[in-house]
């Protein structure tokens, strides 16, 4: 029964949102939280809700749900996320929130009545494209960030979660763990696009999540001299941009002195950033990631201590700060057992990607199913998923949703 779920060769949810967001530098789309973009996305999954009867509500967090049903404790919940990361792809969240609604109206459309409450969740800002924080909606809801520590995030303008939340017509004094929206979940299943090849060498389009890597983000600030590019002889100077460039090998040879730990640099900040200017400061944001907890704290060890050594003689500093921290998740293993066996024995697998759902395990049963990339690339617009594993993904959720509604 695939009527209604496909046009124009996509699943029709991902259809209807094709054109917002789109990134003008890098293709792909840039939908960062309570930017007009992911505001539009809201907008649209309000309406489509509403053609389901689902009633909305914002949460204190900026985290969006459809229920079906009165909301009440021990509700299944599904759903994903809106926002993107820069130039991102179009399934990474969105396909999570199109499939949640596609598996529900396929439930209403056999007449079928839950036994439990039913909601699709959006979590806001999951991948702290524009505050920094991935996962800061889930995170504030289940405390594992604190209210005042959110608040005082900024995004590259100086804007801060607390103004940014107040805009979006939220109260900041209220955001923070929310016992009440986190006590009414009994489950939450998170479908999303598979990131990399694991289902492609598995020939299978779906699995059920098993594991997350270890993850944080730390911020490395290399401080040096800003001075004149043609006055400043070249062994006068104190350049942080070439320590940093320096400092960002010494990131990479960290991660591949390792097995299989990863270790990114993705964004930095050139202070002030003149093609005539010597700079003065230039900030590196580094991703950190591993089997065990152990393990991503002994990498970001080492890279301190490899950026340490590659700045020396330099006569520039470098500063490494936490930002965020991700514990390693193992997903529940017989409620992980259980559905990939409802689903007829599909794989469980394990991901380097982080999620909402890693961040609310533990806080409350959590399960994962990832649907096949064919490309095995994401974050990026080569991200993919064919109609046809989209609609097995749609039917596997609404499967599952069956089977424990
Ligand atoms: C989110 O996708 C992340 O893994 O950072
Ligand atoms: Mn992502
Ligand atoms: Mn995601």
């Amino acid at each position: 029964m695939t009527d209604g779920l496909i046009a124009h060769g996509r699943l029709a949810g991902l259809d209807e949102i094709a054109g917002v967001g789109v990134d003008p530098a890098r293709g792909g789309y840039s939908r960062h939280v309570w930017t007009p973009a992911e505001s539009e996305l809201r907008e649209w999954f309000t309406a489509r809700a509403a053609r389901l009867e689902l009633d909305v509500e914002t949460d204190r967090n900026g985290n969006l749900w459809a229920w079906w049903g009165a909301p009440g404790p021990d509700a299944v919940v599904t759903g994903s996320h809106l926002d993107s990361v820069p130039g991102g792809g179009a399934f990474d969240g969105p396909l999570g929130v199109v499939s949640a609604l596609d598996a529900v109206a396929r439930l209403q459309a056999t007449g079928f009545q839950p036994s439990r409450p039913v909601a699709v969740v959006v979590f806001a800002e999951e991948e702290g494209s524009r505050f920094g924080v991935a996962c800061l909606g889930s995170r504030l809801l289940s405390g594992a960030i604190t209210a005042d520590a959110a608040r005082a995030l900024t995004d590259a303008d100086g804007v801060t979660v607390a103004e940014a939340a107040a805009a979006a017509g939220l109260a900041p004094e209220h955001l923070g763990r929310d016992d009440e929206a986190l006590g009414r979940i009994g489950l939450f299943i998170e479908l999303h696009v598979e990131q990399g090849r694991g289902l492609i060498d598995l020939g299978s389009p779906t699995a059920v999540a098993s594991s997350i890597l270890a993850h944080g983000r730390w911020r490395l600030r290399v401080s040096g001299q800003g001075n004149h590019a043609g006055a400043t002889g070249m062994r006068e100077r104190r350049d942080p941009v070439v320590a940093a460039a320096r400092a960002v090998i010494a990131v990479e040879q960290a991660a591949l002195a390792t097995d299989d730990a990863r270790a990114t640099v993705g964004r930095m900040r050139i202070v002030p950033g003149g093609t005539n200017v010597i700079a003065s400061e230039v900030d590196a944001w580094v991703d950190a990631r591993a089997a065990t907890d152990a393990s991503t704290r002994a990498l970001v060890a080492d890279i301190e201590s490899r950026v340490q050594e590659a700045v020396a003689g330099s006569g520039c500093t470098a500063e490494l700060v936490e930002e965020s921290w991700s514990g390693v998740v193992e997903f529940d293993p017989e409620l992980a057992a259980r559905l990939a066996g409802t689903l007829g024995g599909v794989p469980l697998l394990p991901t380097g990607a982080g999620h909402d759902a890693g961040v609310l395990n533990g806080a409350v049963p959590t399960a994962m199913v990832f649907v096949r990339n064919p490309t095995g690339v994401s974050h990026s617009p080569e991200e993919f998923a064919e109609a046809d594993d989209c609609v097995a993904g749609v039917e596997a959720l609404e499967t599952l949703l069956r089977s424990v509604l």
